[in-house]
């Protein structure tokens, strides 16, 4: 079976992260992003993911060259000249999906984090006999996606409509699809949605299935909801695999240390906080809702909360972190400042506070 993954686009609203690395490649619960996807198809039994890109492949490529052989699994790339929007890239990559079994094969949006029920999503699929399955899932906030309204019993979809401008539901698609072979023959080689152009059409033949996605969901391409996620994945993890979270009497709910990581005497950390690879965590610290990416040095009574802090970053002693402040890669932040929202790049030093939420350039 194959799959392909969407791993376009620029990862605009996960600046100043995505100036360093490519979305796709950015840590989430300290693995990458596109690793928790990877993993996930190998575990059903994928032998190849094509990951469909516009910028970058080499970077890409050389990261997944090291998990090509741990994992057992084909990686290829199929990269575009122009992007090509979310269908374009199937046409683009048809002769590596297709082969002689006639199966179905996975497509996936690159910033989803779910528990990637696919097993159950093949079983789904065989049952219908449709063309296409999605899985959808419900949010409060419908409008920012592409809302699916279907038959509760069967789950066939009756209308696909792509970020709509009035209420339609609160299905919503989670950017997980399992193909025949022959929705290719519905996408010309061009820019073109498939949300637009493709799934409406395929819906209107009632040949589009959906399946309510059992378990967590969020499209953690924005700082906020990449937070929001991080609580909900350990969540899951805390169900599934508790012994892979810390614990100790300076640990507060559900919390990832990666073994090289070093925390220092009469910190509090917790809850939903990832440290990573080779982070230390000074004395007296309180880390809560936060991410420290690989590399980074919090320093003696710094307090951290719903922020996300670049790879190889300093924060200094008695520095308070909060609001959705975004530190790029390598930054520094002086003893005692205090960050409101500011959103940092890469390689600066912060020597004043920032008081409300901005960009800092
Ligand atoms: N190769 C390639 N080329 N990939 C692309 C391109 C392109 O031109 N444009 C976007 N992508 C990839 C993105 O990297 C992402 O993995 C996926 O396609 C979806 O694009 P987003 O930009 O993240 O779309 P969205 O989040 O606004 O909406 C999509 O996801 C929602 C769920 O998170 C839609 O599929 C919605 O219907 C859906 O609800
Ligand atoms: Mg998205």
């Amino acid at each position: 079976m194959k799959a392909l993954i969407l791993v376009g686009g620029f990862g605009t609203r996960l600046r100043p992260l995505t100036l360093s690395f490519p979305k796709p490649l950015v840590e989430f619960a300290n693995k990458p992003m596109i690793l928790h996807q990877i993993e996930a198809l190998k575990a059903i039994g994928v032998t190849e993911v094509v990951l469909a890109i516009n910028y970058q492949p080499e970077v890409m490529l050389n990261f997944l060259k090291e998990f090509e052989a741990r994992l057992g699994i084909k990686i290829t790339c199929s990269q575009e000249t122009e992007p090509l929007g979310t269908a374009g890239p199937l046409a683009l990559a048809r002769d590596k999906l297709i082969d002689d079994s006639g199966e179905p094969f996975f497509v996936l949006n690159s910033d989803v984090i779910s528990e990637y029920p696919l097993k159950e999503m093949i079983a789904f699929h065989k049952a219908h006999g449709g063309e296409a399955s999605i899985m959808v899932t419900k949010v409060d906030e419908p409008s920012k996606y592409g809302v699916v309204v279907m038959e509760e019993s069967t789950g066939k979809v009756e209308r696909f409509v792509e970020k709509p401008k009035i209420f339609v539901g609160n299905k919503i698609n989670a950017g997980i699809y399992l193909l025949n072979p022959s929705v290719l023959d519905r996408i010309e080689l061009r820019p073109t949605s498939i949300e637009k152009e493709v799934f409406p059409k395929i819906a209107a033949e009632q040949k589009l299935y959906a399946m309510v996605l059992p378990g967590f969901w969020m499209d953690i391409g924005q700082p906020k909801d990449y937070i929001t996620g991080l609580r909900l994945y350990l969540d899951s993890l805390r169900k599934k695999s508790s012994s892979n979270l810390a614990n100790g009497s300076h640990i507060v709910g559900n919390v990832l240390v990666h073994e090289t990581a070093v925390i220092g005497e009469g910190c509090l950390i917790g809850p939903d906080v990832a440290i990573g690879p080779g982070c230390v965590i000074e004395p007296g610290v309180r880390l809560s809702r936060c991410t420290i990416m690989r590399g980074v040095r919090v320093k003696k009574h710094a307090c951290i909360s719903s922020s996300i802090i670049g790879w190889h970053s300093t924060v200094g002693q008695w520095a308070r972190i909060e609001n959705m402040t975004i530190l790029g890669e390598d930054v520094h932040v002086c003893d005692e400042i205090y960050s409101n929202g500011g959103v940092v790049l890469p390689h600066k030093e912060i020597k004043s506070s920032i008081l409300k939420p901005e960009i800092v350039m």
